[in-house]
């Protein structure tokens, strides 16, 4: 798992599988690119190899330097099956982008393709829509833009800010990244173009509490 923030998403996924509910997989490795991130912290309290790979100088290689050091972290253990991108601040290159194809996920907290970038939650708001939510999706080599795997929705309310609507969207990716993890490790997900179609088997309705407003998708 690659993050460089809080590391809450992190923590949502690692309590579904304390709860049985992420039964077939378990996070193996978190890197971030920031020291002070929250998910290295997260990780090493719940005992999961935690490394920081920082920013790789110009002069020292840049972003391929990074990107190679990253990969040396993720894979120190053996190939993994999964890469997930949970507010990792880079934008990766297509030659990282290209060894995980198929195996690599992100979570962007906005009903993509409306407003992709680094601020979803904000850009939302400022833009004046009634409806937002969140995404999970496969990483292509375009920002925010490949196969989408889940959405959920919440309402936009006339006195939301920032704050307010941000937090109503990560109840629903502390619920939609760990199922989509799921729904990845129970061989579910099967990619047909650009559509993502998910095979008939559990559902997590019944099973976590729903988030209230929320509208969630087929699959979940
Ligand atoms: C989330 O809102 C995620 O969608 C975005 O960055 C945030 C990460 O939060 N890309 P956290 O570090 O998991 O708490």
């Amino acid at each position: 798992m690659l993050a460089s923030g809080r590391g809450t998403n992190l923590q949502a996924i690692l309590d579904a599988e304390a709860e049985g509910l992420v039964a077939r997989g378990s996070v193996e490795v978190v890197v971030s690119d920031r020291e002070d991130s929250g998910a290295l912290v997260r990780a090493r309290q719940r005992g999961v190899r935690a490394v920081h790979v920082p920013p790789v100088p110009k002069a020292e290689g840049g972003k391929r330097a990074h990107e190679a050091r990253l990969v040396e972290a993720i894979e120190a253990e053996g190939p993994v099956d999964l890469v997930v991108l949970a507010g990792f601040m880079r934008i990766l290159t297509p030659w990282f982008v290209a060894r995980y194809t198929g195996r690599l996920i992100n979570i962007h907290p906005a009903l993509l393709p409306a407003f992709p970038g680094a601020d979803g939650q904000g850009d939302a708001l400022g833009y004046g829509v009634k409806v937002t939510g969140c995404t999970t999706h496969f990483v292509d080599e375009e920002v925010d833009a490949g196969p989408i795997v889940l959405q959920a929705a919440v309402p936009v309310h006339e006195d939301d800010d920032r704050d307010a609507l941000a937090g109503r969207i990560l109840r629903l990716e502390h619920q939609l990244l760990p199922r989509t993890v799921e729904l990845f490790c129970q061989d579910r997900l099967a990619l047909d173009g650009r559509h993502v179609r998910i095979r008939p088997g559990d559902s997590w309705h019944g099973r976590v509490e729903r988030v209230p407003e929320a509208l969630y998708p087929d699959g979940f």
